[in-house]
């Protein structure tokens, strides 16, 4: 990723209390900002420069980092280790994570709202970071993901379902949004296809690695075992979930190259994550 989206990032939460830098410690972490080089690959495949797509990157970048804060919190999933730091949760404490969350989700609203985009543009991009990432989106997926543990004779169906939504709208996001800036709508089918393959076969690889690449290379605690998580991994075993993810990531890429418009970089994005080892 570019330096100056890093420094735009680490620009936006001014430090004054306890939880502006809970937020910076957050945000400002090495992650691999997926979200965000989708949304300025596509920008720029339409000929946008990359700096126009930096607010609404950034607000989709806290959203996801937000999502991390409370994914890993004591009544979650219970980890340590993120983003090769200590998780929020144990830098500061519990009460700071809850809260560094909720305004990383909050301000994510604020860039958007308080942004150069043009009035129709905010509130579509809201309308979708919204839907993405609430009770249809993400959070349904994180809900999906807690109810699970708890039943038996879990179907693929049942897990393929729950990916989607926990990691695959978030991933949808980035290329709705980009859309609606660089005035595609009229691709949104294609892209929520798109978004859907490449969100399930990311968290089918992120499943994969839990078991196969270890904490260090992953720089976050691998700890699905130890919560008695039933993931692809269970279900498939290494070479069946490579197949699958593997199957997923190349329809993708033929939808791409389906497109109307040329998404060159999108592409290529797509095809690390599909080699991707962390
Ligand atoms: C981690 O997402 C959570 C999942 C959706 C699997 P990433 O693998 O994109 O995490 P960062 O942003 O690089 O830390
Ligand atoms: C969570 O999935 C995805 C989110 C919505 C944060 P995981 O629980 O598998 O993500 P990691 O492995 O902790 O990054
Ligand atoms: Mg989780
Ligand atoms: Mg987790
Ligand atoms: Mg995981």
């Amino acid at each position: 990723m570019s330096g100056s989206f890093e420094e735009y990032l680490a620009s936006i939460v001014k430090e004054d209390i306890l939880v502006d830098k809970a937020m910076n410690y957050a945000l400002t972490a090495p992650g691999k900002r997926l979200r965000p080089l989708l949304l300025l690959s596509f920008i720029q495949d339409c000929g946008f420069s990359a700096e126009h797509g930096y607010q609404c990157a950034a607000a989709i970048e806290m959203i996801h980092t937000y999502s991390l804060i409370h994914d890993d919190l004591p009544a979650m999933d219970n980890d340590d280790i993120r983003r090769g730091r200590p998780t929020v949760h144990k830098r500061f404490d519990e009460a700071t994570a809850v809260l560094a969350g909720d305004a990383l989700l909050t301000k994510a609203f604020e860039v958007v709202a308080d942004s150069k985009y043009t009035d129709y543009e905010k509130v579509r991009i809201v309308s979708i970071l919204a839907k993405c990432a609430g009770h249809q989106g993400m959070i349904k997926g994180q809900d999906l993901d807690m109810a699970l543990l708890t039943r038996e004779n879990i179907e693929i169906d049942d897990l393929s379902m729950m990916e989607y939504y926990k990691t695959g709208m978030l991933l949808t996001a980035p290329l709705l949004c980009a859309a609606v800036l660089t005035k595609h709508t009229e691709l949104e089918t294609q892209i929520i296809e798109i978004g859907k393959k490449i969100g399930l076969a990311f968290q089918i690889q992120d499943d994969v690695l839990d078991y196969t690449a270890g904490e260090q290379i992953m720089g976050k605690s691998t700890s699905d075992a130890k919560n008695n998580k039933v993931t692809f991994y269970n279900l498939l075993g290494l070479k069946g979930c490579t197949d699958v993810y593997t199957k997923l990531y190349n329809s993708a890429i033929r939808d791409i190259d389906l497109m109307p418009i040329g998404l060159n970089s999108v592409k290529k994005i797509i095809l690390d994550m599909r080699n991707r080892r962390r």
